[in-house]
């Protein structure tokens, strides 16, 4: 695959099939994201591939009540604002993100691999990780496999989840994320997204960025000086 197809379509794939996914794809995967880079090189990273039903099973209870959690507090505001104007399309491209992060807690036993990541506490941060994960997302796009990043069981359920996986935390191991994976029930498409020219600036903020973008550029489009 062409990589900017792989940047452009790699999008949230919530809604998966149950389908396992061959070892050689995962070795594919891992490999790949193991060729990101971390600060100083410390490649002080672990990862923990998770494909136990009954591990999906007990890590799922604790994504429904972190996601609940995060719809009362997070999305509060954004809930609420959507249940008052549902169609605004900004309200309705929430509700679709809901409505796919509720699919994912409520089918999350069956979700046919997790990949969770840790980084050594002091020595690396979580953005020496990040690189690794969205790689492994980009991989596993290429081999058509869907993912998403999830920070619901790092940012809530931290002791709980590492004590799960058996994480030794004596050791300062602290987790980061975690990327779920499988086989999508849907097509890929590109992200849609505020456009370049609205979030990027020259030299100083604020300042014109000298072109403008108005569709994505993958497939090839012009692009437009200002
Ligand atoms: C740091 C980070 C944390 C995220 N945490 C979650 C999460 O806990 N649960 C979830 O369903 N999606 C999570 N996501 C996925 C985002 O919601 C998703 O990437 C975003 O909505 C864009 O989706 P799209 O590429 O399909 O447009 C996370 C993404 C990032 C980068």
């Amino acid at each position: 695959m062409e990589v900017r197809e792989a940047l452009y379509t790699t999008r949230a794939m919530r809604r998966m099939k149950p389908d396992r996914i061959p070892m050689d794809v995962q070795a594919r995967v891992l490999d790949a994201a193991i060729r990101a880079p971390s600060a100083s090189n410390t490649q002080d990273w672990r990862f923990v591939l998770v494909d136990d039903p009954d591990l999906m099973r007990t890590l799922g209870d604790l994504v429904r009540q972190g996601e609940q959690r995060s719809k009362e507090t997070l999305y509060a505001e954004r809930v609420a604002a959507a249940a008052l104007a549902p169609d605004e399309p900004a309200n309705a491209a929430f509700l679709r993100m809901l409505s796919s992060v509720w699919y994912l807690v409520d089918h999350f036993a069956e979700v046919p691999l997790l990949l969770a990541a840790f980084v050594r506490e002091g020595v690396a941060s979580d953005a020496s990780i990040y690189p690794a994960m969205w790689s492994a997302q980009l991989a596993a796009r290429a081999e058509g496999v869907g993912s998403v990043m999830t920070r619901v069981l790092d940012v809530y359920f931290h002791d709980a989840t590492c004590e799960i996986l058996v994480v030794p935390l004596e050791e300062h191991w602290r987790m980061s994320g975690a990327v779920v994976m499988g086989y999508p029930t849907g097509r890929w498409g590109v992200a849609p997204r505020r456009r370049v020219h609205e979030v990027a600036f020259r030299n100083t903020w604020g300042a014109p960025l000298g072109f403008e973008v108005a569709e994505p550029l993958w497939p090839e489009r012009r692009v437009e000086s200002s």
